[in-house]
């Protein structure tokens, strides 16, 4: 997370100050929450305060797109009502009959999102395997306008060398003489893990759901760019004000409080899932352990050389197949069974059967977002479910 280098601020202290400024008419700390959805015309008919309308804006909201603009280094940012929402402004504001290419490793509701309804309305995709950047180079074709990357990918943890495939999009946009962009999905990387705009990405998109908002309690989604006159962000932000999928001025709010702690929460995550990696690798019962801060991980040096830490998302492969995943999961006292993540509470899912009938994750595949309780009594409860005995150092 990149601090604030005109203030001298580091990135704890941006958190902590995002958006605050006393309000002018009380004094309060906290910032007030504008719910109205109109604003007040001068004599003149002007609208000097610069808020008209709260589709269009709203003085809550651009304070949560402040924020997230400047956690990123960048001035522009368009928040939606849900990180899909927010990935479906990026596909739709593509020039009709672009092609996107996706990792082929991916969140599946935007892999369903794109099959059921932008690929009928004209968006063409392909579905490459981009943590080997070669793939990349043989799907580009003259119609891709866009490469989406998810790194580590949901749920198999792939990774995709960012500055690799920003080189290679950015050498077919010149041959081309068109833009070829590179959107990254940071959901599973907020600022402070890692810097996709360092890395070459012209947008970065998020489900503020997760760890950026961090509790579990709110929907959203953002995309960023470095500016507001990016072509592709312009459109973005055409869709937002036209259509309104935006966060309701309580949601921008609850948004906004979890940031402040996001540097805090992000070290617990990322320190507990090393720990947790490290037990299940060990244990005899647990088969593959997918986690980048794994030295054995086929992308873990990409992933060590384009981010802070190595997350705090993993999963597992249990030898028993798809009963034994669900044995285990039933036995969990403290970890709990629910789909999402990045919230402070350690969430555990059987993935597959949470996807599409058509997905392609293993049935022996366990996903765990590691929550920021203590390591001990998240390794502790693993250990009990996966019927053996642990004894805590
Ligand atoms: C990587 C990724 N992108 C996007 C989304 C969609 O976010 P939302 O549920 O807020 O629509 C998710 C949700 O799990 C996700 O994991």
């Amino acid at each position: 997370m990149k601090g604030d280098s005109k203030r001298g601020w580091r990135a704890e202290t941006l958190a902590v100050h995002l958006g605050l400024t006393s309000d002018a008419a009380t004094g309060a700390i906290a910032p007030p929450i504008h719910m109205s959805t109109t604003f007040e015309r001068d004599a003149d008919g002007g609208y000097a305060r610069g808020w008209v309308y709260s589709r269009s804006s709203n003085p809550t909201r651009d304070a949560l797109e402040g924020a997230l603009a400047s956690l990123h280094g960048a001035s522009a940012c368009a928040s939606f009502s849900s990180g899909s929402a927010a990935a479906s402004a990026v596909f739709r504001a593509l020039p009709p009959g672009s092609r996107v290419i996706v990792p082929d490793d991916m969140y599946h509701g935007l892999r369903a999102l794109l099959r059921e309804a932008l690929e009928p309305a004209g968006l063409h995709v392909s579905s490459v395997d981009l943590s080997d950047t070669a793939r990349l180079d043989e799907a580009l074709t003259s119609d891709t306008r866009l490469v989406w990357i998810e790194t580590p990918s949901n749920p198999l943890l792939r990774i995709t060398d960012v500055a690799a495939v920003a080189e290679a999009a950015r050498r077919h946009g010149e041959r081309l003489g068109e833009r070829v962009a590179v959107a990254v999905d940071a959901t599973w990387t907020p600022p402070g893990w890692a810097d996709p705009f360092a890395l070459g990405a012209d947008v970065v998109v998020h489900a503020t759901t997760k760890y950026l908002a961090g509790h579990s309690d709110v929907l959203g989604g953002a995309v960023v760019a470095r500016s507001e006159a990016d072509p592709l962000f312009e459109r973005v932000r055409m869709l937002q004000r036209h259509e309104g999928a935006v966060p309701s001025p309580f949601e921008c709010w609850l948004t906004l409080r979890g940031l402040r702690t996001l540097p805090y929460r992000l070290r617990a995550h990322a320190h507990n899932a090393a720990a947790v990696a490290a037990f299940l690798v060990a244990h005899e019962r647990v088969g593959a352990v997918h986690y980048p801060g794994l030295p054995e991980h086929p992308g873990h040096d990409v992933a060590m050389r384009q981010m802070d830490e190595a997350g705090g998302m993993l999963s597992f492969r249990l030898p028993g197949g798809e009963a034994a995943a669900f044995d285990v999961l039933a036995r969990l006292r403290l970890v709990r069974r629910a789909t999402s993540l990045g919230g402070v509470e350690s969430l555990i899912e059987h993935r597959a059967s949470v996807e599409h009938a058509s997905g392609t994750t293993p049935r022996d595949l366990v996903r765990m977002s590691v929550g920021i309780e203590h390591p001990l009594d998240l390794i502790d409860d693993l250990a009990q479910a996966l019927g053996t005995r642990w004894d805590t150092p």
